[in-house]
C-alpha cells in the first residue's frame, strides 16, 4: 500500500498479538505466526499492509456480494451519517431507510407479506427467529411446542441460542452449559452420505430424516427445523432436488416452522436471489439474511416472518425482544443501496454464468485428490481427497495446506472441515478471474498433495 512505514508495520504487528484476541483463530498460533493485516481494498481484490495483492476468493466471510470500495456506497454511508447518523427504534420510534429497507425487503423475498425484524448479524438474528418460533406456539397456546431442529455441518452462529443450532464438533465444548431445546438429524451430503445411500435410489433419506426426528420427539413438542438452502461452513453442500419440497411438506404435516437461514445464500450468491428458490415453489415460514445484505460493509442481520407469524405475535401486547442497533439507520441506507447496485449490476446473473466457468474449470483439473466440485453460483468447494476411487480423507489438514499455498500465490479461499476448499468471491467477478483462480488453485493442490 505504501501508506505504512516498515516500522509501522513492525510495531503494528507487536501490538496485534499483545492486545487483540481474534475470532476463530488458533490463539498461540496467531501470536507466533503474526497477523496477516488487511490495509486496503478494491473491487475483488485486497492488499495486505506490506503491498502484496490477493483475489479476495472469499468476499471477505462470504459477505462481499458487490465488491469493495464502491463509490456509491461510500457516498450513501457519508450521506447518512450527515443527516440521521442514529437513532434507535424501540418504543415505536423508526428512521426513514429502516421503514424503505422493510419494504424492500418484504418485496424481494419469496415470501408474502412478510414483516422484517433488524438485528446486527446473522446469530442474532437466529436467536431472534428461535426465540419468535418459540413465543409463536406459545401465543397459539403450545407451550411445550420447543424444539429446534437444526442439521449436523449446519452453522447458524455461535449466540448461546444460535450455537445450539450451529451443529460442529468442538464449537461446544467448554462453553456449557446452554439452554435446552434443541435436536439435530444428519445432513444431505451425497458425495459422503451419512446413511451410505445414493440418489436416488435412497428415496431422500435426508429429508425422511427430519420426520423420524419429529416422531421422535413428539410432534407437540417442535417449534421449527432450521436450514442453510446450501450448507456453507460445514463444506458447501447442496441438497438432492426434491430435498426441500419434503421438508416443506413434513413441516406442513407436523405443524413446524421451516426457517431457511439465507445469511450466505441471500443476495444473489448461488445465482439466484435467494438460495431458496432452487427448490421450486418451496416458501419457507421465516428467513435469516445478513453478510450479502450490506455486502459486509455495515454490520447488519434481518429476520423476515411470514404474515401469519406476524399476525399471531401481534395479539401480544408487547414484543419484548430487540437490539440496541435494531434498524440502525446507517447499516440500512447501506443496505438499501447495496441491494440498488445487485439488482441494477444483475449480479445474480453474473454469479450464475462466472459460477459456471468457476465450477467447470475446477472440474476439468487433472488431480486424483479432488474427490467433488461443487456448489451452486459463486459459492462452490472442492474435496480433496487421498485418492478418488475410494473416497478416503487425506492424512493431513489437505484444505488448510492448500488455503496456504494459494495464499502464497494471491489467492485467499477458506479451508472447511479439515479437507475442503471454499470458493465465495464476489459477485463482480470477471470471467478471466475465475480461470486466474482455477489456475492457482491447481498448482497449489499438486504442490500439497504431491
Ligand atoms: C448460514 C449462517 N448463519 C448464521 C451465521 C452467523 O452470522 P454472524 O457471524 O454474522 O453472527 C453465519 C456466519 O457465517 C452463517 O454462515
Amino acid at each position: 500500500m505504501g501508506f505504512y512505514r516498515d516500522r509501522d508495520i513492525e510495531a503494528l504487528k507487536k501490538a496485534d498479538g499483545k492486545y487483540f484476541l481474534h475470532p476463530f483463530t488458533g490463539i498461540q498460533d496467531a501470536i507466533e505466526r503474526g497477523p496477516r493485516i488487511i490495509a486496503g481494498a478494491y473491487r475483488t481484490r485486497v492488499y495486505d499492509i506490506d503491498g502484496n495483492e490477493y483475489i479476495d476468493g472469499f468476499a471477505g466471510l462470504w459477505y462481499n456480494n458487490i465488491g469493495h470500495g464502491r463509490e456509491e456506497m461510500i457516498e450513501a454511508a457519508a450521506d447518512q451519517m450527515a443527516t440521521l447518523d442514529v437513532f434507535h427504534c424501540f418504543s415505536g420510534f423508526s428512521n426513514v431507510p429502516a421503514i424503505q429497507l422493510a419494504e424492500k425487503l418484504s418485496k424481494i423475498v419469496p415470501l408474502e407479506k412478510s414483516k422484517v425484524f433488524f438485528a446486527g448479524s446473522g446469530s442474532e438474528v437466529n436467536d431472534s427467529l428461535f426465540k419468535i418460533a418459540r413465543l409463536y406456539w406459545s401465543v397459539l397456546g403450545m407451550d411445550s411446542k420447543d424444539y429446534i431442529i437444526s442439521r449436523n455441518k449446519g452453522y447458524h452462529g455461535v449466540g448461546y441460542g444460535s450455537i445450539q443450532a450451529t451443529r460442529f464438533p468442538h464449537y461446544q465444548e467448554g462453553f456449557d452449559p446452554f439452554p435446552p431445546g434443541f435436536a439435530f438429524i444428519n445432513e444431505p451430503y451425497c458425495y459422503y452420505c451419512p446413511w451410505g445411500l445414493e440418489f436416488p435410489s435412497c428415496n431422500l433419506e435426508c429429508a425422511e430424516a427430519l420426520e423420524e426426528k419429529v416422531i421422535e420427539l413428539g410432534e407437540d413438542k417442535v417449534a421449527a427445523f432450521i436450514a442453510e438452502p446450501v450448507i456453507g461452513s460445514g463444506g458447501v453442500i447442496v441438497p438432492p432436488p426434491g430435498y426441500y419440497e419434503k421438508i416443506r411438506e413434513i413441516c406442513n404435516h407436523y405443524n413446524i416452522l421451516f426457517i431457511a437461514d439465507e445469511v450466505i445464500t441471500g443476495f444473489g450468491r448461488t445465482g439466484k436471489l435467494f438460495g431458496i428458490e432452487h427448490w421450486k415453489g418451496v416458501t419457507p415460514d421465516a428467513m435469516a439474511l445478513a453478510k450479502g445484505i450490506t455486502s459486509g460493509y455495515v454490520p447488519l442481520g434481518a429476520a423476515v416472518i411470514s404474515d401469519q407469524i406476524f399476525q399471531t405475535l401481534r395479539s401480544e401486547d408487547m414484543f419484548n425482544h430487540g437490539f440496541t442497533y435494531s434498524g440502525h439507520p446507517l447499516a440500512c441506507r447501506a443496505a438499501l443501496k447495496n441491494i440498488e447496485i445487485l439488482e441494477r449490476e444483475n449480479l445474480k446473473q453474473n454469479a450464475a454464468t462466472v459460477g459456471l466457468r468457476l465450477l467447470e474449470g475446477l472440474r476439468n483439473l487433472e488431480s486424483e485428490h479432488i474427490g467433488e466440485v461443487r456448489g451452486k453460483g459463486l459459492m462452490l468447494a472442492l474435496e480433496l481427497v487421498a485418492d478418488r476411487k475410494t473416497k478416503n480423507k487425506p492424512d493431513h489438514k489437505a484444505g488448510f495446506a492448500v488455503f496456504e499455498a494459494a495464499y502464497r500465490r494471491g489467492l485467499i479461499t477458506r479451508p472447511l472441515d479439515n479437507d475442503v476448499v471454499a470458493l465465495s468471491p464476489s459477485l463482480i467477478l470477471e470471467k478471466q478471474d475465475a480461470d486466474r483462480i482455477v489456475e492457482i488453485l491447481g498448482r497449489s493442490i499438486d504442490e500439497v498433495m504431491r
